[in-house]
């Protein structure tokens, strides 16, 4: 009973010191008050050699980098489980109005003797043959990037959301087809491109707890939660984007050396660390990834390290949890996660009214990586001068800053799909 007030009492102190650091963050979003650094050079190691070449990047700078971001940011990750299995749960080679075909697949994976099952929804083009995909996860299960009623709801726990009908953490009809908005799904098969998708909160339920999802699995005896540099929950979805390609390597119907990873906000984190640490992906999209994604963390604009770890304890690896309030003290910063992308090609995108985000923080970001993508005679951000809005670059390194909010628009796709098009072919 004693040990138990305790306890409680510890957690209690516990929140209100959380409760008073959040009362306390006030975003800065005043240019003159982002503080003086350095930014480190991605062509230069963390002793100070100088990378001069392809083979110095992949041999000593790459490395050294793909550690940090592993040991210091998103935690490791486990290779493949004991198993995997795949299996066609439903298609039809009519769907959306026949333009498409359509593929529902459930993943098993199994390891310790605990499985975990997830379903991948997948439009196809008709009558090309083996087609590139975009691969991106969803908030809210695949049932509402869709309004096609054969589309199967996720079981798995989701955060409520009462405008999409979500209560008591259950995915319902009700919000099928809720956002449709975000994935220009007949453009892209009309473009020649398939779409594969899945809900992240099967892989990982988006809270505070490591007692669901993937984790579990992977546990030690008596384990009950990641070492501190073991995968929080970014890398856990990371690591599911490269079992939903293992899956896509064996699927006939799918040109695996394109796969072009995708997500936006907490996902668009995940797309680019699983670009980062997956070279299978053949491009990678960050769409309004922000603080711990493509926006420099040294510049404490909008959101910072310390409101993130804060408000989302279980995204980063614990050990991140040391570089809250203490940026001066990381020794790479966000443009050197985009560098370890390179030579495949990488967009970043931002909106001017996300300034939580950090648009200018992400565009810079995009603009220091581009030193290793010269390393192999491509081409990046030539400029440190930001675009006017609307006028996205399209190299590859790609960005834009689009007019509007934190979301995914119809604009972002039809640039998406344009870049993509190009990139892809010269590979
Ligand atoms: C919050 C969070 C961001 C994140 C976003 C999202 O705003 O602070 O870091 O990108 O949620 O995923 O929607």
């Amino acid at each position: 009973m004693k040990k138990l007030c305790l306890v409680i009492s510890f957690s209690f102190l516990i929140n209100c010191l959380n409760a008073q650091t959040e009362k306390a963050f006030v975003p800065n979003y005043d240019e003159s008050k982002v503080p003086k650094f350095t930014l480190p050079d991605p062509l230069q190691t963390f002793e100070g050699a100088r990378i001069r070449n392809q083979p110095d990047w992949e041999s000593t700078g790459r490395p050294e980098l793909l550690s940090f971001f592993t040991q210091q940011v998103y935690g490791e990750v486990p290779g493949s489980p004991e198993s995997a299995s795949s299996e066609l749960i439903e298609s039809s080679d009519n769907a959306l109005d026949r333009i498409a075909r359509r593929k529902q697949i459930k993943l098993t994976f199994k390891e310790n003797g605990r499985s975990l099952d997830c379903h991948v929804l997948m439009y196809l083009p008709k009558g090309i043959g083996q087609a590139p995909v975009f691969l991106g996860y969803n908030f809210y299960g695949n049932h509402t990037v869709t309004t096609d009623t054969m589309v199967y709801i996720p079981q798995a726990w989701s955060r409520n959301n009462a405008s999409f009908g979500v209560e008591d953490h259950k995915l319902t009809a009700r919000s099928r087809g809720v956002r449709v908005n975000r994935w220009a799904i007949e453009e892209i098969i009309d473009a020649g491109f398939g779409l594969v998708t899945i809900y992240y909160g099967e892989i990982d339920p988006d809270r505070n707890n490591f007692q669901d999802g993937i984790h579990p699995l992977f546990y030690e005896a008596g384990q009950q939660q990641p070492s501190k540099n073991e995968w929080g929950a970014i890398s856990a979805w990371a690591w599911g984007l490269s079992r939903v390609m293992d899956y896509l390597e064996e699927d006939q119907d799918v040109d695996s050396g394109k796969v072009i990873v995708m997500g936006h906000s907490r996902l668009g984190k995940t797309a680019l660390w699983a670009g980062a640490m997956d070279q299978r992906f053949a491009a990678v999209i960050s769409n309004n990834s922000g603080c711990g994604g493509a926006a420099l963390s040294k510049r404490q604009y909008g959101e910072t390290i310390a409101r993130i770890n804060n408000h989302f304890p279980h995204w980063f690896c614990r050990n991140f949890h040391t570089y809250s309030n203490n940026e001066a003290s990381l020794p790479a910063d966000q443009h050197e996660l985009i560098a370890l992308i390179a030579p495949r090609p990488v967009y970043i995108a931002s909106a001017v009214d996300d300034q939580w985000a950090d648009p200018k923080g992400e565009f810079l970001s995009a603009c220091h990586a581009t030193p290793v993508y010269e390393l192999y005679g491509k081409k990046g951000i030539p400029t440190p001068e930001m675009p006017e809005l609307d006028a996205p670059i399209h190299n590859t390194v790609a960005y834009h800053i689009r007019s509007g909010g934190h979301d995914v628009k119809e604009y972002d796709w039809k640039q998406y799909i344009k870049w993509a098009k190009v990139e892809l072919k010269a590979k």
